[in-house]
């Protein structure tokens, strides 16, 4: 396996950019979600380092050696990098272990070690008991697992999927991140893996590049996403809650600092000394009698073992969660309980400064 370096990247379909300067570094044997909406340049990220597009500009290197850049460009099948796509695209007159070894046939590797492989491979997508199957006779899970099993037989240097689990129903696709997580823990294989669900790239990878209109948002580990989004985009399309804009704010201290959102002083973590706004998630709003805050609750959902509450104070919606069932229409009272602040590039700075309390 080898790690994966992306160096500006661009790529433009028509004149419009689907990539706008790409940099992004993949360790060996990390595995990467590339998470974004419809259309942020996901697959086109995919498909530059399969080999199947071409960079207008920047380089791609894998394990040290440029696929493409510079003018260089190394052919999708010289780069023995290993593809899953949402169609499995399984030959469907050939058996599971047949399949499997297609791979290998074409590479004209000798019977015996061919099996050996193909049992290995069938082995740790725990298909051995399907080895003699027609794709026909498996599940949509099966047959996602003999797909990547098929990619792992050939030991590629690295693996891309492209929204693998997107074909499948929900418990499936719970177990199947189970098999793609055992599989990277087994492999130890560089992977990048594209999702447009967050709680699969959220569960499931090392980091997550967020990308919105062919740029990087943010890249970094799910917990730092969830607990410090860089701007605006990250902190509303990651996680569950709300962003607001700040009116003033004091000075940082110890990576806190009192801000005014919601017409109260709140004290929010931080680590930028000029935030222009906050990110709160469910588990930061408090229901509190003797709260600050006043809101409305406007709906009221089940989630197993809690409700997930939407309250609309004044100016703003929030996320809370709640042990009990609460009418829709009903008054409570709320506290914040350390927001995260954060600095949005595309904002101008805070206007204000507050006044000592
Ligand atoms: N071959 C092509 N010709 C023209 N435009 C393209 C081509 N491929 C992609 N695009 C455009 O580039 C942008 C990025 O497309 P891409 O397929 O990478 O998005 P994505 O993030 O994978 O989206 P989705 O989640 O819907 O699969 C889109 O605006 C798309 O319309
Ligand atoms: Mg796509």
């Amino acid at each position: 396996m080898a790690g994966l370096s992306f160096s500006n990247i661009s790529k433009l379909f028509a004149g419009t950019p689907a990539l706008n300067r790409i940099n992004a570094e993949v360790a060996e044997g990390e595995f990467v979600a590339l998470l974004g909406p419809s259309g942020c340049g996901k697959t086109t990220l995919l498909r530059l380092t399969a080999g199947f597009e071409v960079p207008d500009s920047g380089t791609i290197t894998l394990g040290g050696q440029v696929l493409a850049g510079g003018g260089a460009f190394v052919a999708p099948e010289d780069r023995n990098i290993g593809i899953v796509f949402q169609s499995y695209a399984l030959w469907p007159h050939k058996s599971v272990a047949g399949n499997v070894s297609y791979p290998l046939e074409v590479r004209r590797i000798p019977g015996p070690e061919r099996k050996r492989r193909v049992a290995e491979a069938l082995e740790i997508t725990g298909l051995s008991a399907f080895a003699d199957r027609a794709p026909a006779q498996l599940s949509g899970g099966q047959r996602q697992r003999v797909a990547l099993a098929r990619c792992l037989v050939a030991d590629p240097r690295a693996v891309l999927l492209d929204e693998p689990l997107a074909n499948l129903d929900l418990a499936l696709r719970a177990a199947m991140q189970e098999a793609f997580a055992a599989f990277h823990r087994r492999t130890g294989a560089t992977m990048l893996y594209v999702t447009h669900d967050q709680t699969e790239a959220l569960a499931l990878a090392d980091r997550v590049a967020v990308m919105e209109g062919g740029r990087i948002r943010q890249f970094a580990s799910p917990e730092a996403l969830y607990d410090c989004p860089q701007d605006c985009f990250v902190a509303g399309f990651v996680g569950d809650g709300a962003v607001i804009a700040l009116t003033a704010t004091g000075t940082p201290v110890g990576g806190h600092i009192l801000v005014q959102a919601l017409g109260q002083q709140i004290e929010a973590r931080c680590d930028s000394s000029v935030p222009t706004h906050i990110c709160i998630r469910p588990e930061q709003v408090r229901i509190d009698p003797q709260g600050p805050i006043r809101a409305r609750v406007s709906a009221c959902t089940y989630q197993g073992g809690r409700f997930r509450l939407v309250l609309e104070t004044d100016a703003e919606t929030l996320v809370a969660h709640a042990p009990a069932r609460a009418r829709i229409g009903e008054e409570i009272r709320l506290s914040l309980h350390s927001p995260w602040a954060f600095h949005d590039p595309a904002t101008p700075e805070i206007l204000r400064v507050m006044q000592d309390a």
